[in-house]
């Protein structure tokens, strides 16, 4: 029979004191599951094995998260936090072990103030990156911010780890643009900049999410955009000498002006180069001519359009709408397997031709790879936690699949395709990007009911290379019980 856990029942009724009723949800709460599954992206975890929260808390001001704080720290309940759930590990709203935790979902929260006399705004963690592109561009038309490509992402999870997307050359991260955030710390304060410091804002801009607290809202720089700028979608086959368009893409595009970025998705035998200018077409035909004519770019490639217009252009096309931005429901919903790598000298050829033998390979996947170079790779390396300045261009491995049982040949193809990369990408340590998150890079071991700082390195120099000691100081200092943590939160250096 089921026998109530005291304890539990002690952080509902806590809570309760504080948050009205109807922004929590029980395992036995009618509306759990569908609360629970909303924003999950990677339905690999919508599933009977998942280890799901005990409680799910909905807050709708900040008050509310503070209490979810204090209750949680006095009845021994964990929390995590959950913004836009495109963790692609899950490690918003699940644990990978048996853990009894509830999470803070902070959907309700997600209001955009802008400024416009100073350029700045200010945007909840539980708004989708596609309602803050919509609100500026509706404010500011002139105006615009660099973060992701797709318009589901959550800015809480997103921002926490960096955050790239388009503008990446011109502007640098989502993150590099934050000059200000609202966070609940682990006594359950609410901090400004001022009152958190600066060590404690340096690590919740890119050392990645959970760690250092529930950040409530976020104050950022919105940039400048023209009033026209031009997207081209080219694809080159592997018979139309793609591979010589790669050899060469990988020295050309990180060295073209910031106001250009081209990128490229290899996929069987074929390879999207994929660019965004801010400028006219008149002037980017004879710019990718000079530096880069083999590609072949000519008027006819040219879709001159508004910024807030390339937004929704650029994953979805001639079919996706700038009120599209704001539609939170997500269509695409399938299995995935995700990881990333840095490339810091360029690839040979042959290899080149080796990579497209893969991508025909049974179960294989797409690379995205984004050039840096720009602002993104003239930032210090200390800067900020995200250290990956200095090289050539970001690859993503993405292997997605539809039904349960489809999954064994693409998790293989992905892991084998990593060992054999390894040559040629970054090394010492081989870096990844946090906000493509991988489990296999390794994960925390809990020592005496702390996560130890000799297994947080394994994965975190990955993510933060020399900066991981630094967020580990960081963590000791302002979360030194480890009440905030997943299986890669940093973990406390404590001395
Ligand atoms: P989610 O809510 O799952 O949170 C992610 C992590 O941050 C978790 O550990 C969570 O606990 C923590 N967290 C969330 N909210 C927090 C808060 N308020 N305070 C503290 N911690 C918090 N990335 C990129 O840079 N460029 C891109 O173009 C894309 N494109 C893309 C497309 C798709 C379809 C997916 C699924 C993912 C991407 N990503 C990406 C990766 C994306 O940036 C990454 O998954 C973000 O962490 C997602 O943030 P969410 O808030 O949605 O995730």
């Amino acid at each position: 029979g089921y026998a109530p856990v005291p304890i539990k029942d002690d952080f509902l009724s806590c809570v309760v004191r504080s948050v009205p009723p109807r922004l929590l949800f029980a395992k036995s709460s009618p509306a759990y599951g569908s609360v629970w599954s909303s924003s999950i992206r990677n339905i690999k975890f919508v599933s009977e094995k998942t280890v799901k929260p005990l409680y799910i808390i909905t807050p709708n001001n900040a008050s509310h998260i503070q209490a979810a704080v204090v209750c949680g720290r006095r009845y021994g309940m964990r929390l995590r936090v959950r913004s836009g759930g495109h963790d692609y590990e899950g490690l918003s709203y699940r644990s990978d072990k048996p853990e009894a935790f509830a999470v803070v979902d902070m959907s309700q929260m997600r209001q955009v103030r802008i400024d416009g006399k100073l350029a700045t705004a200010w945007v909840d963690s539980g708004a989708q990156l596609g309602e803050l592109y919509y609100a500026v561009a509706k404010a500011t038309p002139g105006l615009g911010f660099p973060a992701g490509v797709c318009a589901t992402i959550g800015v809480g999870g997103h921002f926490s780890g960096g955050g790239f997307g388009m503008l990446l050359r011109k502007f640098g991260t989502a993150a590099d643009n934050v000059i200000d955030a609202k966070v609940v710390d682990a006594n359950g304060r609410l901090l400004d900049r001022k009152s958190m410091g600066e060590d404690y804002f340096w690590a919740i801009r890119g050392g990645g999410g959970e760690s250092f607290g529930i950040v409530v809202s976020w104050q950022v720089k919105l940039v400048p955009v023209p009033p026209t700028v031009t997207v081209f979608q080219i694809h080159k086959g592997v018979k139309d000498g793609a591979i010589d368009l790669i050899t060469k893409w990988q020295q050309v595009a990180p060295a073209l002006p910031d106001d250009l970025m081209v990128r490229i998705m290899a996929m069987g035998q074929d390879a999207m180069f994929e660019a965004l200018y801010l400028g006219t077409c008149k002037d980017l035909v004879p710019l990718m001519n000079s530096r880069f004519p083999e590609l072949g770019v000519n008027p006819s490639h040219c879709n001159e359009m508004s910024w807030i217009q390339s937004v929704p252009y650029i994953p979805l096309g001639k079919s996706g709408t700038v009120k599209d931005l704001l539609n939170r429901t997500s269509n695409i919903k399938a299995f995935g397997k995700y990881k990333s790598d840095y490339v810091r000298d360029p690839i040979p050829k042959a290899v080149w031709e080796k990579i497209f033998t893969w991508l025909v390979k049974p179960g294989a996947g797409v690379m995205i790879m984004d050039p840096y170079g720009g602002k993104i790779s003239s930032v210090d390396e200390a800067a900020t936690p995200f250290p990956h300045r200095k090289v050539l261009f970001n690859i993503q491995y993405v292997n997605y699949w539809f039904g349960e049982g489809a999954g064994a040949l693409p998790t293989q193809w992905s892991r084998d395709m990593y060992a054999f990369m390894e040559p040629y990408v970054s090394k010492n340590p081989r870096q990844a990007y946090v906000n493509y998150r991988d489990l296999d890079l390794g994960v925390n071991q809990v020592v005496g009911d702390i996560s130890t700082y000799e297994s947080g390195r394994v994965w975190g120099e990955k993510y933060y290379k020399g900066n991981f000691e630094k967020l580990a100081r960081t963590k000791a200092r302002v979360d030194p019980n480890d009440y905030f943590r997943n299986e890669q939160s940093i973990p406390p250096l404590l001395k």
